[in-house]
This record gives structure tokens, C-alpha cells and sequence, in this order.
């Protein structure tokens, strides 16, 4: 698990390296151009132990020094990894956040043609909290069915009896709400690989649309967050939100 970073003394050199700003062995370069300051005064050396948050670059605070998260809208058509493929999700982010140290991670993933609310962060901390099933973090989605419902699909999501194709245990009760012939509103307290297409698919149904609208309380709505977008947040503030 990665480590949350507590503000510390560190090289001036491996901050601007963790951080994305480039290699250890620009950062004399930029010293001697008067680019970088600490505390507003001209550092005397790469390698002087500062605080990231007293150092500056072209007058600038550095970026998240202690941490990076991200509430993102995710497209549809876009992958959450690199082991698949297509467009990765980190492309819609400013190039340099790819360099951080921590890397950036998705909180768990959305399929590639599943869009919706997508927490990412290097918080290994946070990403395991949102991910444990002990903290009971539910996930909403919203989704599109290729046939009717048949009417007895409540009840299914509900018994905590659903068996996936594969899986040796059954689903954690779901609640599903009914918003349409064709579409429904479910809430899982679990996440299994293409769990909500899987669920359809063993009461023998097809998802044909799959948005994730909530993670907990926060919703996507509320964030005004168009497809693509994405907003920092700090992890107390996230917590708060998701409830
Ligand atoms: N369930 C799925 O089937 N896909 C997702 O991306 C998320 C939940």
C-alpha cells in the first residue's frame, strides 16, 4: 500500500522528479536560470532539502505536492488500464500528472463502454478505504437493457442468491429500481469484474448502456462534470462526500 505523503524535507532534485516536472539532472539548469525558488529566495544547490511546499517554478506553486485526486466523468470508449485496449483515461489529464511518483491509479475500474464517475488518485491509502468491502461503499448505476424486464428481477438482486457465471459465491443483495421497460437504476455493495453486466446476463438479459451515477452519496450529477472532465478534490472532502 502506498504511503499517504505527509509534508517533509526532501532533495529539492527528487521533488521536482516526483512530481512530473522532469529529470533530477534538469533541476540544476533551472536553478541557474532563477526559474526555481524556495520560500521566494534562489536555492543554492539540487540537492538542498526543502519542503515542496515552499518551492516555486516561474513564480508558481508546484502542483499537489502531497498527494493528487481526481473525481472524473469517464467517457465511454476509454480504458482504465494499460493492459487493454484503446484510449487511456489518463490522456484526459494535464501529461505531467503521467510522470508523478506515486503513480496515478483508478479507484477500481470502469469498462471501456462504461461511462461515469471514476475516482482517481496516488493515495494508496484512499484507493484501498474506497475499495474494502468493510466500509461498505456502495456503487449506483445507471443502465440500458436490450430486452424488457421480466418482473421478476427485484426480488433476484435482492435474495443475495444471484450466482455469476464463473463465481463460486453468490451476489450481495442489489437493490434495483425500475425506471423504465427498459431501464433500471441498481445499487451494488460489491464490485466484480463487468459485475453489472454479468447480473443481467445470468437472469438472461443484455446491458446495452452502463453509467455509474453515484459512488456512496456523491453523485455526478451534482459536480456538473461534462464527459472528459474531472475536478481535484482532497481526500477529507471526498470522504465527507460519499458519506
Ligand atoms: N459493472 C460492469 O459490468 N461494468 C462496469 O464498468 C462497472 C460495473
Amino acid at each position: 500500500m502506498t504511503q499517504k505523503l505527509e509534508p517533509k524535507l526532501e532533495r529539492l532534485e527528487k521533488i521536482m522528479s516526483r512530481l512530473g516536472y522532469g529529470a533530477r539532472r534538469d533541476v540544476p539548469h533551472w536553478i541557474r536560470e532563477g526559474w526555481l525558488t524556495v520560500n521566494g529566495e534562489k536555492p543554492k544547490s539540487a540537492s538542498v532539502k526543502v519542503y515542496a511546499g515552499d518551492v516555486e517554478l516561474d513564480g508558481e506553486p508546484l502542483d499537489h505536492p502531497f498527494g493528487l485526486t481526481v473525481i472524473y466523468h469517464k467517457p465511454l470508449g476509454t480504458v482504465c488500464s494499460r493492459k487493454e485496449e484503446g484510449r487511456i483515461i489518463f490522456e484526459d489529464f494535464p501529461e505531467r500528472w503521467l510522470d508523478r511518483k506515486p503513480p496515478l491509479s483508478s479507484v477500481g475500474r470502469l469498462d471501456k463502454e462504461t461511462s461515469g464517475l471514476l475516482i482517481v488518485t496516488d493515495d494508496g491509502q484512499l484507493n484501498h478505504y474506497l475499495t474494502s468491502p468493510k466500509h461498505h461503499i456502495s456503487k449506483t448505476y445507471e443502465v440500458t437493457l436490450d430486452s424488457p424486464l421480466q418482473g421478476n428481477e427485484v426480488e433476484t438482486f435482492a435474495s443475495g442468491t444471484l450466482m455469476l457465471e464463473a463465481d463460486d459465491k453468490p451476489c450481495l443483495p442489489a437493490e434495483l429500481m425500475i425506471t423504465g421497460e427498459k431501464t433500471v437504476q441498481v445499487v451494488l455493495h460489491e464490485g466484480r469484474y463487468h459485475q453489472v453486466r454479468r447480473m443481467f446476463a445470468a437472469v438472461g438479459n443484455h446491458v446495452t448502456a452502463l453509467k455509474r451515477t453515484h459512488t456512496g452519496n456523491l453523485s455526478l450529477e451534482s459536480l456538473n462534470l461534462q464527459a472528459g472532465d474531472y475536478q481535484t478534490i482532497e481526500v477529507e472532502a471526498l470522504k465527507q462526500l460519499i458519506g
